[in-house]
């Protein structure tokens, strides 16, 4: 095979991991954007890579009968929702597989026990919280650079098209967050518009309007945080005062000032221009307090699920001892906390252990304590002996998994079992192989938390042998 050289006839077969479309073609593999299992297509390579080629859907001779017609207008090139032509039940069984592929090819288990995944009743607007980006750099449709005409509103605010920092997709309508998150997008690009206000210029990186976080929840509070990328004026907080009265069923509205070349916020202090200081989410028996910066699991609904599961799978008993690693603002800790003799929760960010800790005094819970600092830093034999040994120990790290130190400090701790939440099935898969001399990986309960998309969430339990 070589680039340019055509292929026709071609059914897919997979899904890539990535959301491309595998097809197999003599001994090689070729991804394709925009396909999935089951069409029947032409293609084209564009590129050896080591190992497989890419290439792209030049004719569909047949669509696979898994497809759906894509629901949003910017699907195909804003980088969230990749699988949203796929219908939901086959969305489902891909992310299954993709937890059977990485527990058995990366894991090394033979063939797991993995419970049928948890689907999500609702598909749409599921989202608590999202965050939307301004510039001046919006990505041109191909009818408009077709068009060869002058294009002068360059501004967006939006998602970034896949793959690129640089260009923004300005979104109208977005299914991902309900009301009034569309709204409030919407009618702050007019009121800029029409105020001139500055959007942000990612080359420059000037402009005052630079990003939008909006949190809604459970109980119809919602949270503005307002990024302004120079430092306030008068044009910047008359905005803020219009969003106030334009919106009265906004809670709490926030802002800060990011002047810094990266759009991180977690080292910057959010300012409260009105309303209250936090918003509240409910899960079954407690209350949970989330401030601007506060990491709080998207998906209401779906963070019970997850959350009902690591309570089945920990069959605890009052007299048990709970670690709850990267514990966030401690939710996991507080939810099973009526049910266990004490828990043990750390997290490295230090504001979110003082939410947690917010969180325990406001629930009434005396029987947990929050550290702040690195898992990998803070668990060991001497930490296990001061807060008594861990009859269990939950662990929810972020993408990259768990740090090697901290594997070696769970083998020589030796709880009884480990609840393991991932976001990244490869990760997790490689970390449950290092458990395995002294696990046994019992079984997994994948949760989806993120339809449309490609993320998955997994728990799996594993017991000492
Ligand atoms: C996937 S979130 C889990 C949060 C929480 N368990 C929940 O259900 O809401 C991962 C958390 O790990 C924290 N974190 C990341 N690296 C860490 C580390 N090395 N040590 C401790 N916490 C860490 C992050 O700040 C984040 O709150």
């Amino acid at each position: 095979m070589k680039k340019g050289e055509l292929f026709q006839d071609i059914e897919i077969t997979d899904l890539s991991a990535k959301g491309k479309g595998v097809a197999r073609i003599k001994k090689a593999v070729a991804f394709v954007e925009n396909a999935i299992p089951g069409d029947l297509v032409d293609l084209q390579i564009i590129k050896q890579r080591k190992g497989y080629f890419d290439a792209k859907l030049v004719k569909m001779h047949q669509e696979s009968d898994k497809r759906q017609k894509a629901v949003c207008s910017h699907f195909g090139i804003c980088g969230g929702c990749r699988i949203q032509n796929m219908k939901y039940k086959n969305q489902l069984k891909f992310k299954e597989q993709q937890v059977l592929n990485s527990l058995t090819r990366i894991g090394g288990l033979e063939s797991p026990e993995i419970l049928p995944i948890l689907g999500s009743e609702t598909t749409e607007y599921y989202r608590n919280k999202l965050e939307f980006s301004f510039s001046t750099s919006r990505w041109l449709s191909q009818e408009e650079i077709a068009s060869g005409k002058q294009i002068e509103n360059r501004q967006a605010v939006g998602f970034h098209v896949a793959g690129r920092y640089d260009k923004l997709v300005d979104i109208e309508h977005c299914y991902l967050q309900d009301k009034p998150s569309n709204d409030v997008r919407n009618f702050i690009r007019q009121y800029a518009r029409n105020n001139k206000l500055s959007f942000f210029n990612p080359y420059h990186m000037k402009g005052m309007l630079r990003a939008l976080f909006i949190r809604t929840s459970t109980s119809n509070e919602v949270m503005i945080n307002m990024v302004f990328g120079e430092n306030i004026n008068d044009q910047a907080i008359d905005l803020l005062a219009a969003l106030k009265t334009e919106f009265p069923e906004i809670s709490s509205i926030y802002y800060l000032v990011n002047t810094k070349k990266n759009d991180s916020i977690y080292d910057l202090k959010p300012v409260l221009f009105s309303g209250n200081a936090y918003i509240t989410e409910h899960m079954e028996h407690i209350q949970i307090k989330l401030g601007p910066k506060s990491f709080y699991q998207t998906n209401s609904i779906q963070a019970l699920e997850l959350y009902k599961t690591v309570r089945q799978f920990g069959e605890l008993n009052p007299d048990e001892i709970v670690y709850d690693l990267y514990s966030g603002v401690g939710s996991i800790g507080l939810y099973l906390a009526k049910d266990v003799k004490k828990i043990i929760g750390i997290e490295t960010v230090e504001e979110a252990v003082h939410d947690a800790e917010e969180n325990r005094r406001i629930n009434n819970i005396n029987n947990i304590t929050f550290y702040s600092g690195q898992v990998e830093k803070l668990l060991s034999m001497d930490f296990a002996n001061e807060n008594g040994d861990p009859d269990i120990l939950i662990i929810d790290p972020p993408r990259p998994g768990v740090h090697k130190t901290v594997i070696q400090s769970i083998l020589e701790i030796k709880p009884k079992k480990i609840i393991y939440i991932s976001c990244n099935p490869a990760t997790q898969a490689r970390d449950i192989e290092l458990l395995t001399s002294s696990y046994q990986f019992i079984k997994s309960q994948p949760v989806d938390m993120f339809p449309h998309t490609l993320h998955i969430e997994n728990v799996s339990l594993l017991e000492l042998k």
